[in-house]
């Protein structure tokens, strides 16, 4: 017999170690662990509480805090498939002894369902299965669900810098469960959302089948593309449709407008403005508490305006000072980029030249905080009284402020039909609105204030 090399050595340990611990373990993740032992020729990552890849891989897995906490039930077992054979043997050992599957590619959902459930369950983390191909002559791409936006970005652009994929903005945020999705960004009015540009797909169902779009049919193929993948089967990968940005010149600018500088009026107007703009112009509203030496309470609502436009800086300076003259863009409030990804650092606040490090980079950009969000979709200006009203909902809330995200569709979103892909928010909708409200710690009071918070912030959009 082959003297085992030092590697699987250490394996056979790791296992062996794996099938102690679940020996004085709940009985069904024994069963699964055998079940899972027994059937795999090779080796896949089984981390369980009292291995030491346990607490790395959950801790970079979670990215809401909120679900780091004690009443938070934890996967007693994090399966890291390296080959399609892994995770045929875990849908068959799962259905065998019981335990359900939660699969995890970027671990950004809000409310944590690829790493939270309430019934006995795994975790099946895609890491492996992040390798990008870019055909840049036929612009095509297949990703690997584990990949992140950032890297399908990074791969693309080293491949051609004027190709894109029209995807999220915050570049942690994994391909599997975004573009499964929908998955919006600053590529949207122009060229719709990631899942619009989907080809094709391979995925492996509850049979183990594999399947691409030939054999998995158009309606499983219509699902998993806005339907969310977990409900259907286990994507590993992607092929997605590259666009080409426009040759000239790219151009952004941001724009800071207060109350007190008559933010009131111009979000009023952004609301018409911002979805009828051409495609090529994306000009999102970000809106917050700021403080302020000019109000009694000590606070404003600050409105930034921060707009990606392909093209030109004077073309730009001219369509909104056609369309939207009230908000007073000159031309030195205008920056060129050279890339359409610098975008990405322009608008989370980085310097220019840290693009390709903030793509790359596994490590959330933000520090991560304990949160809630959610989205809203607004199909009717609303009027200037509800906008003081909101202006109240937002300053009432205690530091650290809501953030929100209001993003115009328009254009190529009212383009497509809304039955194309289970994306049921284009027809009508003028605008969507990402609102999130953080905090940081542990104590109940404080997670009961921010929860009545968001509450109140959604009811106020249910009653516009
Ligand atoms: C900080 C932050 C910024 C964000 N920015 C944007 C943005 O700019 N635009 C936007 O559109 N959205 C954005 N989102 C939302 C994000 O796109 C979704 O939460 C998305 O589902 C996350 O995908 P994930 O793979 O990272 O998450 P995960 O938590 O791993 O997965 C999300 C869901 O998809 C399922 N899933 C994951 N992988 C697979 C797979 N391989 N097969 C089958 N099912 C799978 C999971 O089980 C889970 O139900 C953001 C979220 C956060 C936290
Ligand atoms: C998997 O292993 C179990 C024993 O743990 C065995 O009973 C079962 O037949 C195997 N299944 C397959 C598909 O190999
Ligand atoms: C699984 O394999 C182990 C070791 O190879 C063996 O001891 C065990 O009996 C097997 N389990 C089943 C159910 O066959
Ligand atoms: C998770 O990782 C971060 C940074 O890597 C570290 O600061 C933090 O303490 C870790 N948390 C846990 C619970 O291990
Ligand atoms: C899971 O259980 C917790 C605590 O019992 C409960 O608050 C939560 O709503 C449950 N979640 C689901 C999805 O059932
Ligand atoms: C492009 O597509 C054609 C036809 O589908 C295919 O033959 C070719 O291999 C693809 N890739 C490249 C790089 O041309
Ligand atoms: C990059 O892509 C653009 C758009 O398809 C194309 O015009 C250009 O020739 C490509 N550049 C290279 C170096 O292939
Ligand atoms: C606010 O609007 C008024 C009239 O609509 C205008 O006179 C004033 O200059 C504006 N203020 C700022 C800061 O733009
Ligand atoms: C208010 O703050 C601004 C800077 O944010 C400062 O320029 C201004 O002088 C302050 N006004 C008063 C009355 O303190
Ligand atoms: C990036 O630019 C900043 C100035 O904006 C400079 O200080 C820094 O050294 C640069 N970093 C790199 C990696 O080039
Ligand atoms: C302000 O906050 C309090 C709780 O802190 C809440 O009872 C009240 O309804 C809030 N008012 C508005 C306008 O949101």
């Amino acid at each position: 017999m082959k003297k085992p090399n030092n590697i699987s050595f250490q394996f056979a340990c790791f296992l062996l170690c794996a099938i102690l611990w679940a020996a004085s373990a709940d009985p069904q993740y024994q069963n699964f662990i055998n079940c899972f032992v027994n059937n795999s020729s090779n080796s896949a990552v089984i981390s369980t509480p009292d291995t030491s890849s346990y607490s790395s891989i959950l801790n970079v897995s979670i990215q809401n805090l909120r679900f780091t906490l004690p009443n938070t039930p934890k996967p007693q077992l994090i399966l890291t498939p390296q080959n399609e054979a892994h995770i045929q043997t875990a849908l068959y050992c799962s259905q065998k002894h019981k335990l359900q599957v939660r699969i995890l590619s970027g671990g950004h959902d809000f409310e944590g369902s690829s790493y939270v459930s309430n019934v006995s369950f795994f975790v099946l983390n895609m890491y492996n299965f992040r390798s990008i191909s870019v055909d840049s002559i036929n612009k095509t791409a297949w990703v690997g669900a584990g990949a992140t936006l950032g890297e399908t970005y990074y791969n693309i652009v080293q491949a051609n810098s004027s190709l894109a994929f029209p995807a999220g903005y915050y570049p942690q945020v994994g391909i599997g469960g975004h573009i499964s999705g929908g998955g919006y960004g600053c590529l949207v009015r122009k060229f719709g959302l990631a899942a619009d540009n989907v080809l094709d797909a391979r995925v492996i169902d509850a049979e183990g089948r594999i399947l691409n779009r030939a054999s998995m049919g158009e309606d499983l193929f219509w699902a998993i593309r806005g339907g969310t993948g977990a409900s259907f089967a286990v994507i590993l990968e992607y092929k997605v449709k590259l666009v080409e940005i426009p040759k000239e010149q790219l151009t952004a600018f941001s724009l800071k407008r207060t109350l007190e500088q008559n933010a009131t009026d111009l979000v009023h107007k952004w609301q018409t403005v911002g979805p009828n703009l051409p495609p090529e112009l994306l000009l999102e509203l970000q809106l917050t508490v700021v403080p302020s030496n000019q109000t009694a309470d000590g606070k404003t609502i600050q409105a930034t305006f921060v707009s990606l436009f392909l093209g030109g800086a004077d073309d730009l300076v001219s369509i909104m000072n056609q369309n939207f003259p009230e908000l007073g863009l000159v031309r030195d409030d205008c920056i060129t980029l050279s890339r359409w990804v610098d975008f990405i650092t322009y608008f989370y606040q980085r310097p220019l030249n840290l693009t390709d490090t903030i793509l790359t980079s596994r490590v959330s950009l933000n520090p991560k905080s304990y949160f809630k969000s959610t989205s809203e979709f607004v199909q009717n200006p609303i009027p200037k009284q509800g906008l003081e009203q909101l202006w109240d909902v937002m300053r009432n809330i205690s530091s650290p402020p809501v953030l929100m995200n209001w993003t115009p569709f328009g254009a190529r979103m009212a383009e497509i039909p809304e039955s194309e892909i289970p994306f049921p928010h284009r027809a009508g909708n003028i605008y969507m609105v990402f609102k999130k409200i953080q905090w940081q710690g542990t104590d109940p009071d404080l997670i009961q204030e921010r929860f009545a918070s968001a509450r109140r912030l959604t009811s106020f959009f249910g009653s516009m």
